[in-house]
């Protein structure tokens, strides 16, 4: 590990997501840490990662963290951490709640949730010794509605959204700064790997998780306290949602998450024209104007929080995104 080099931790860092914001950080001139739990995954990205930027250091933890014993280990391996990116999360679909697997779903919130909160523990109270730091938790679109089809999923990032929100409030006077990125459908293994490849969200055309990782760490540098991941539809959509009572967000959400060839019954709520006409509507007189409040709200947020000093280095992660 290199004093003068800021060191990142990215957690998730195999592939998807994690692995981009690896790459960008670590062609960005940061030493990068990323964790995983196949072993050969991780070892294939970070020679990808060193190849690209072979002037860093690059690392590798193979560690599950849906358990304890897997967060301490990181933990106890990864040293002084700058740059906390709590990214690592699986999802669970594929069927309504009576079909899904339990075990499958408890594991999420083991770690999505509970290794999210234990892992950020151990890191913030180093952080908060050293008065600085940053953090950024991988939250989802999924988690501002109910997510029918993967109700469980939907509230577990629903959680890291909370989480990193009410962190950022509480620790901003200790010099840490906390970001909460929400991507849109991203072209990962995610969807394959929590049984959704037969859903409209598992076969629609995503974002690049590039774009995402570069909008996220655009979002972090400038000390912003959410980003919603990849196109202006995403942004849009979500604004525009926002507006609208938690059963038509989750009839919006089932629209998206359902199995195509589901035989159970019941769509409940409101029928998809319905939904459709409430989005265009409500999508063209609320976009406009949620994104406005939301930029303004955000300037005056960066205005009143006492900012970790950037370092030169920092900076030059990413390119801007306004
Ligand atoms: N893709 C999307 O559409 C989308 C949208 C919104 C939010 N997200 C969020 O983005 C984050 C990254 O997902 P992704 O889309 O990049 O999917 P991905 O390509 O499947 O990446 C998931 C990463 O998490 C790691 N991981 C999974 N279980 C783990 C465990 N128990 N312990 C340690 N590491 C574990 C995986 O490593 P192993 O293979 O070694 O387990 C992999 O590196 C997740 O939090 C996800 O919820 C994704």
């Amino acid at each position: 590990m290199a004093e003068d080099r800021p060191r990142v931790l990215v957690t998730g860092g195999s592939s998807g997501i994690g692995f981009e914001l690896a790459r960008q950080f670590a062609e960005a001139g940061h030493d990068v840490l990323i964790a995983a739990q196949d072993v050969d995954k991780l070892e294939q990205a970070a020679e990808l990662i060193r190849e690209r930027a072979p002037e860093v250091e690059i690392d590798t933890v193979a560690a599950d963290l849906a358990t304890e014993q897997g967060v301490f280990e990181l933990h106890r391996a990864a040293g002084r951490i700058d740059i906390l990116c709590a990214n690592a999360g699986v999802g669970s679909g594929g069927g309504d709640f009576t079909e899904t697997d339990l075990q499958k779903e408890l594991e999420l919130i083991d770690l999505n949730v509970r290794g999210q909160v234990h892992l950020a523990k151990l890191v913030v109270k180093d952080m908060a010794e050293r008065g600085e730091g940053r953090i950024l938790f991988t939250s989802s679109i999924a988690g501002i509605m109910p997510g029918p089809f993967e109700a469980v999923y939907a509230a577990s990032k629903a959680f890291v959204r909370s989480f990193g929100e009410g962190l950022r409030n509480e620790l901003a006077p200790k010099g840490i700064g906390v970001t909460v990125l929400m991507p849109g459908p991203t072209e990962t293994d995610f969807f394959h790997r929590a049984g959704m490849d037969n859903t409209p969200a598992g076969q629609m055309e995503k974002d690049d998780p590039e774009l995402v990782a570069r909008q996220a760490i655009d979002a972090l540098m400038a000390d912003k306290h959410a980003v919603i991941g990849g196109g202006l539809k995403n942004k849009l959509e979500t604004s525009a949602i926002r507006l609208f009572p938690d059963p038509v967000k989750a009839q919006a959400h089932r629209s998206q998450t359902q199995p195509v060839d589901y035989e159970g019954e019941g769509k409940g709520g409101l029928g998809p024209a319905a939904i459709g006409g409430l989005f265009f509507v409500g999508a063209l007189a609320a976009a406009g104007t949620a994104v406005w409040l939301q930029n303004r709200q955000e300037e005056a947020d960066g205005r009143d929080r006492r900012r970790p000093e950037a370092k030169a280095d920092f900076e030059v992660a990413g390119q801007s995104q306004s």
